[in-house]
């Protein structure tokens, strides 16, 4: 009972989560395209956003290279670079204690401006509150583990992270990781799974394009000198 269990939650759930990551996305950007934006409140409450916004977003952008790279890293190619697991678990550890830490309170900044600021209140939905909530909920497991738990996730969740790329994700290497991070990682697969339905899609617009784009967008940027 309890293999077929694990089985469920750390070989089929992500699938799952990942599936209805790309299709939700694929199926939104095709028929609601004109709600694909980050709902931006800046206009009815500017002052009480900009700390808890800022906060929150560099600390979330540094967490996601971080789980990023260092997850996807086999630790056997970072030791031909030089860099040890004690390095590697060190700048984990640190890095994601100072941008864990960014994150939370300004995520708790903007839960807090959602929900007391009326004309803020007003204009929220249910979808952009509980994702707030989903969020402050992941974000704060994860710094909790950094602060408190220091479990050595090289050998156990990262192998194991690896092994969904590659389609065989081996659930043993889950069996000892503590709950506290369990339960981190399956809320953040919900929220991937639950992102194609809220505001998070803004992440995918990010304006790159802005630093190639014409000075006059009637003109072309560069010019042919005769
Ligand atoms: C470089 C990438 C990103 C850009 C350019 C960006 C931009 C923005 C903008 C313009 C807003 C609206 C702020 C306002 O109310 O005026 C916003 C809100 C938001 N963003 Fe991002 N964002 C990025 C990445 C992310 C990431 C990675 C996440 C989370 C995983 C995220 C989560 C949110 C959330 C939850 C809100 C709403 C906050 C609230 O309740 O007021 N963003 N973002």
């Amino acid at each position: 009972m309890e293999a077929l269990f694990s089985k469920l939650v750390f070989q089929v759930f992500p699938y799952i989560a990942l599936t209805v990551f790309v299709v939700g996305h694929s199926y939104r950007y095709y028929t609601d395209r004109y709600h694909w934006n980050s709902k931006s409140s800046e206009l009815i409450d500017r002052d009480s956003l900009k700390v808890g916004i800022t906060m929150f977003h560099w600390g979330i952008i540094f967490t996601f290279f971080g789980h990023f790279f260092g997850l996807l890293t086999p630790q056997n190619f970072l030791n031909k670079l030089g860099i040890t697991a004690g390095m590697h678990e060190f700048v984990a550890l640190y890095t994601g204690m100072l941008f864990g830490t960014m994150s939370f309170v300004g995520l708790l900044i903007l839960l807090r401006r959602r929900l007391g600021k009326d004309r803020v209140h007003a204009t929220s939905s249910t979808n952009d509150i509980a994702l707030l909530i989903l969020l402050v909920i992941v974000v704060f497991l994860g710094t909790y583990n950094s602060y408190f738990k220091r479990f050595d996730v090289l050998y156990t969740i990262a192998p194991w992270i690896r092994g969904i790329v590659t389609l065989n994700p081996d659930q043993g290497l889950m069996a000892p990781v503590p709950w506290s991070y369990k339960i981190h990682i399956l809320l953040a697969l919900a929220l991937l799974a639950f992102s194609p339905f809220t505001r998070l899609v803004h992440i995918w617009s990010v304006p790159v394009t802005y630093f190639l784009r014409p000075y006059i967008s009637v003109r072309r940027r560069f010019v042919d000198i005769p």
